[in-house]
């Protein structure tokens, strides 16, 4: 099977595609010893390449699942130099999040190398559940429940229709178990501002059919092949 020049070398960490594109055109690859600037080049079984003078091969993909701890923000690298979810996982690979947790938000996230699979768990089409535990301040009757069920209007449009049920109750708050597939920037927190509830606190217990029950904060496992062969068919069936 082969394939792109510029994709091998972002399978083998060099850098992102379109930055290993530039790298080709500056005449920094080279294949079975040729120096090559054509952006059409495939390679491979059996093909040699090379960049800056060394041999690069792909890294074996991985699957990380972390119970991301509050406090550390789910990006590759932090501008301000805080904790990243990233440096929570040990790997020798160039790992990156499945979508984003807010800093303050606690749960389960994928880190991964796979490029491909990421990309389709966070695409929308493929609708893919994620279910939340929110701590709220107020009492939270029925009629609140409908309005996120039914779906809200927030500022960058409707939210499609959720799941939602009261949990308990305690002075002053309550706690509820959300569920949604879409994942606009701060939706649950924004969904519960919009219906009188701001969050106290936010967890993601579940992610497709992935759950939490035997991680600690902080602490991550790999999945297993048929965890991962799991996630593939959600995203292939478009379903789950
Ligand atoms: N919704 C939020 O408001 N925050 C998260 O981190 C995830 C979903």
């Amino acid at each position: 099977m082969s394939e792109r020049l510029q994709k091998y070398l972002a399978r083998s960490g060099v850098a992102s595609r379109r930055k290993s594109e530039e790298f080709i055109a500056a005449g920094r690859v080279q294949v079975n010893g040729e120096t090559v600037t054509e952006m059409g080049t495939t390679v491979g079984p059996g093909d040699i390449v090379w960049f800056d003078g060394r041999p690069v091969e792909p890294e074996p993909l991985e699957y990380h699942l972390l119970n991301k701890p509050a406090g550390v923000v789910s990006t590759v690298s932090d501008p301000g130099g805080g904790r990243t979810v990233v440096r929570l996982v040990a790997s020798r690979v160039r790992l990156f999040p499945v979508g984003r947790l807010d800093q303050d938000t606690t749960g389960l996230i994928i880190l991964t190398n796979d490029g491909a699979l990421a990309h389709k768990l966070m695409h929308p089409r493929f609708e893919v559940d994620k279910v939340y535990l929110a701590e709220i301040e107020g009492a939270v009757g029925e009629a609140v429940l409908r309005k996120l069920r039914r779906g809200l209007e927030l500022e960058d449009g409707p939210t499609a229709p959720a799941r939602a049920r009261l949990v308990s109750r305690h002075s002053g708050g309550s706690i509820v178990e959300i569920a949604i597939h879409q994942g606009r920037k701060r939706q649950v927190r924004r969904m519960l501002e919009a219906v009188g509830h701001p969050v106290v606190r936010l967890h993601r217990k579940k992610y497709a059919m992935l759950s939490d029950d035997d991680l600690a904060p902080g602490q991550s496992r790999v999945l297993s092949r048929r965890e991962v062969e799991d996630l593939q068919r959600l995203v292939t069936a478009g379903k789950q």
